[in-house]
């Protein structure tokens, strides 16, 4: 699947790019009976909402094996409708996927992520350079009363920002410090609002400004996301690097798979 010099341009102006219908309504069905599946499963792999017993965070879906493991999110993240723009966009050939989280904000309880950039983590994880791409799988309608992503457009030009270790919204992870994301958000344009149906893919910048809201809805806000990250930008050895399930050691660079992978059918299930 190639893009087009306006959509690689855009990608590069703003930070992000959305492609809507990516993934049919039976495909994007079975990753939502994968994630039925998993989110009951006993592990590490998977973090809980604050005081309760609904999953959250969801890791590590793009391997068969493994507790989180999933033929559905391995097929996935190997279709050419994810890899090829991924490869366009980062004009690299030989990508890895640094981690796949599976974020289920579910009605009600779903709540806030904080307004961050991804690579002040994957500074702290060794990764030498600002390179990944992220691709957001909607697997419900996200909308603003669901509690959708928000990004800052061009936001991913003003490079890493000095992140703080902060869990004021329940869940530690680095945070832009708020009087340095005020002055940005006075010069920027306004944030936007990432809703779609089911089965858009939206990729973008590992340093653009995000954040979403608390779920207030009826409805369940789910959607996986797919990071892409060059070999050659893999990893540096670090002091107590984070587990595996989030900063993958698997940096071997990822083979194109079938396009034709759902309904999965036992025979199609063999041949892998
Ligand atoms: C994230 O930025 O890591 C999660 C945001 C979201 O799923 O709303
Ligand atoms: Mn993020």
């Amino acid at each position: 699947m190639r893009l087009t010099h306006l959509q690689i341009e855009t990608y590069r102006r703003d930070g992000f790019l959305t492609l809507d219908g990516l993934f049919s309504a039976p495909e994007v069905a079975a990753m939502r009976a994968e994630l039925e599946r998993i989110q009951v499963i006993d592990t590490d792999h998977l973090v809980r909402e604050k005081g309760s017993n609904i999953a959250k965070t969801i890791y590590q879906v793009h391997e068969q094996d493994g507790p989180t493991g999933s033929p559905v999110f391995h097929a996935v993240s190997r279709t050419s409708r994810m890899l090829e723009p991924a490869q366009e966009l980062l004009s690299e050939q030989e990508l890895y996927i640094h981690h796949t989280k599976c974020n289920l904000k579910t009605a009600i309880d779903g709540s806030v992520w904080a307004w961050h950039q991804d690579y002040g983590t994957w500074k702290r994880d060794g990764m030498p350079e600002a390179r990944p791409t992220t691709a957001l799988v909607m697997l419900d309608e996200p909308t603003e009363m669901n509690g959708c992503l928000y990004f800052i457009p061009g936001s991913h030009k003003e490079g890493n920002l000095e992140p703080e270790f902060n869990d004021a919204t329940g869940y530690k992870f680095y945070v832009t410090p708020k009087d340095k994301l005020l002055e940005i958000m006075a010069r920027s344009p306004a944030p936007v609002a990432i809703t779609g149906k089911p089965g858009t893919v939206v990729f973008f910048d590992c340093n653009i400004l995000h954040a979403s809201g608390h779920n207030l809805s009826q409805h369940n806000r789910w959607a996986i996301y797919v990071v892409y990250n060059p070999v050659s930008n893999r990893c540096n050895d670090v002091p107590n690097p984070r587990p595996d399930y989030v900063r993958s050691t698997n940096t071997k660079p990822l083979i194109k798979g079938s396009d034709h992978i759902f309904p999965l059918t036992s025979s199609t299930q063999e041949a892998r």
